[in-house]
């Protein structure tokens, strides 16, 4: 279950990456758009979470590592939200990166290969996405990934009490026929 990337090691998660996990689940940076920081108790618990979905699922959020330069830079992975909604069953894809790893291009290779995982291995048939409109970090990812948004797709977050700026939420979705074609686009670029 552990997958190389050009620059990555995306896999199971470590003892050793409680701690850094826990500091960046309480950076106010990176937690600006969720709805609230982790707690050491709580991030954690979410280490035990995802690795018990590893051993349900066969995949999940990912410990991210770039070999020969850091241990741990977050996670990347494939998740079912816990939530019903429009779109729900569904699995989504999803990242958080400790900052000092921002801007390298890490969170759209270590997503490609997640997402790589999810259609190619996993047989997945949709893998959706969403944040919202003000994480344009996110869905810039998102997009450079390809997936797609339809705005009729967008919907109040139901955890998130209505009227908090946090609620609104853009859906972005990708389902294995784009996958594949834009697979077979990138190792035959003439082909649009
Ligand atoms: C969302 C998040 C992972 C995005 O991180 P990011 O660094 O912007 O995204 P990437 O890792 O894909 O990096 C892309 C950037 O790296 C640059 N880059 C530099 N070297 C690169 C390389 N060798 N290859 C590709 N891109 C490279 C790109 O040009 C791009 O820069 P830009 O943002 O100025 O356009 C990060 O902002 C984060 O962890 N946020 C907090 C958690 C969060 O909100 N998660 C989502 C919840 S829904």
């Amino acid at each position: 279950m552990e997958i190389r990337t050009d620059r990555l090691l995306l896999r199971r998660w470590r003892e050793a990456d409680r701690e850094p996990f826990a500091e960046m689940n309480a950076d106010p940076g990176v937690m600006r758009y969720m709805i609230a920081s982790l707690s050491r108790d709580e991030s954690d618990a979410f280490i035990d979470r995802i690795e018990e979905g590893f051993d349900i699922w066969g995949f999940g959020l990912w410990a991210v590592e770039v070999p020969g330069e850091w241990d741990f830079v977050g996670l990347t992975g494939l998740w079912p939200p816990s939530f019903e909604a429009h779109f729900t069953p569904a699995i989504e894809i999803g990242w958080r990166l400790c900052r000092d790893s921002w801007g390298k291009g890490y969170a759209t290779e270590a997503a490609r290969a997640a997402l790589g995982f999810g259609f190619d291995h996993a047989g997945l048939e949709e893998i959706v996405s969403f944040t919202i409109p003000a994480n344009i970090a996110s869905i810039a990812v998102m997009e450079r990934l390809g997936m797609t948004h339809n705005p009729d797709d967008d919907f109040d977050h139901p955890r998130i009490p209505p009227g908090s700026p946090l609620s609104r939420h853009v859906l972005y979705r990708m389902n294995s026929e784009q996958w594949r074609r834009r697979g077979a686009a990138v190792l035959n670029p003439t082909r649009r």
